[in-house]
């Protein structure tokens, strides 16, 4: 018959002394096991005289539970919480966390807005499917416009055609819905709304059939209109000088050219000096491939509103006048960051748009 303190004591001693899992395990045979201290002990309970047995019994027990949790305890603490964190390295360089940022046309549409709000413009908007006669007729554009043309214009069948339907002849002639060129439609949605003084501008999709460096199927304009008594191309000028500045930098100067639109009359084509160059390059004929050396940026098309337009929303166009304008915003974000290829802005590429500054 062995001591008992002797056996905990020894047992204590190996259990302070294993350094891994197994060696817990070759401690529980040791004292466990079936052939283990703790079972020849109970097996040598015939050699205890009979009225020491009972007392030998609660004993052994006793250790055996003893030992039994011990073990638990130095098991879980090596898999639990304790050890897993005891594991983690807090030396070892953090994981980065990746920030959004502000995609570069948006950057430009919010700045847009904010330039023109200021200036006394509320939003509106219009649906992005529209028909011939808001994106077309309403706007003063003829029937054999070579903008209303299928290669220029994406048509949307009527709805309750099948796809196979699309394809028809008389679906093709006789559309009904078209995806929106331009962001005018929005002048006359605003216009049969309300009447005058109205000062809007409204930002949105557009659709183009148009694919290459600088043009793509979608993009985005900003349309511009205020009519009211007395609005003059004075105040179309100055209008656009304060903005083209704001945005640009004070140092542009602008260029009106006359141009035509069937919704303005007088039309005229807005530059302003290269954001590049600055339009040295021009005087210097050295290479700006942002201007082509011409030393202007073409920015917006703008004009005074065609009297048709006022008949088409039932305004009186000898009672107001009104201006004008619609930009490009992919187009002006461009030229803006020095941006080549419009295709860029579509392609999802984070490592592009973190260029552009990160979120707070
Ligand atoms: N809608 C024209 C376009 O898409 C841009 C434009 C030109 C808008 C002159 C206007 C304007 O309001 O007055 O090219």
């Amino acid at each position: 018959m062995t001591d008992l303190d002797s056996i905990q004591g020894d047992f204590e001693r190996a259990l302070a002394g294993a350094a891994d899992e197994r060696a817990l395990e070759e401690i529980r045979i040791r004292f466990l096991g079936r052939n283990g201290l703790i079972a020849a002990e109970f097996s040598r309970m015939s050699e205890v005289p009979p009225e020491g047995r009972r007392a030998r019994g609660a004993d052994l027990n006793k250790l055996k539970g003893f030992i039994e949790s011990k073990l638990k305890e130095a098991q879980s603490g090596r898999s639990g919480p304790a050890a897993r964190s005891a594991a983690f390295d807090v030396t070892l360089p953090a994981r980065s966390v990746s920030r959004g940022a502000a995609h570069p046309v948006l950057t430009t549409l919010n700045d847009i807005c904010d330039i023109f709000g200021r200036a006394g413009f509320e939003i509106a908007g219009g649906p992005e499917a529209e028909t011939d006669w808001y994106n077309f007729g309403a706007l003063n554009v003829p029937a054999d416009h070579p903008a209303r043309d299928m290669h220029d214009t994406f048509y949307i069948a009527d709805c309750g055609l099948r796809i196979a339907d699309l394809n028809s002849r008389s679906a093709i002639r006789n559309p009904q819905y078209l995806l929106r060129t331009h962001t005018s439609p929005v002048q006359i949605h605003v216009m049969e709304k309300r009447r005058p003084p109205v000062r809007v501008i409204a930002p949105g999709r557009v659709y183009r059939r148009d694919d290459d460096v600088s043009h793509a199927p979608m993009f985005h304009q900003v349309e511009g209109l205020w009519v009211d008594r007395g609005v003059t191309m004075r105040d179309l000028r100055g209008l656009l000088e304060y903005f083209a500045k704001t945005l640009f930098g004070s140092s542009v100067h602008l260029r009106l050219r006359p141009s035509f639109f069937p919704f303005t009359e007088p039309s005229l084509e807005v530059d302003v000096s290269c954001v590049i160059c600055g339009g040295e390059s021009r005087q210097r004929a050295s290479a700006c491939r942002t201007c082509k050396s011409t030393g202007w940026l073409e920015i917006l098309g703008a004009g005074m509103v065609h009297p048709n337009v006022f008949k088409s929303v039932k305004i009186d166009p000898s009672s107001v006048t009104g201006l004008a304008f619609g930009m490009g915003v992919e187009r002006i974000a461009m030229l803006r960051y020095a941006i080549s290829d419009i295709r860029l802005f579509y392609e999802n590429d984070v490592r592009f748009v973190a260029q552009f500054g990160a979120l707070g």
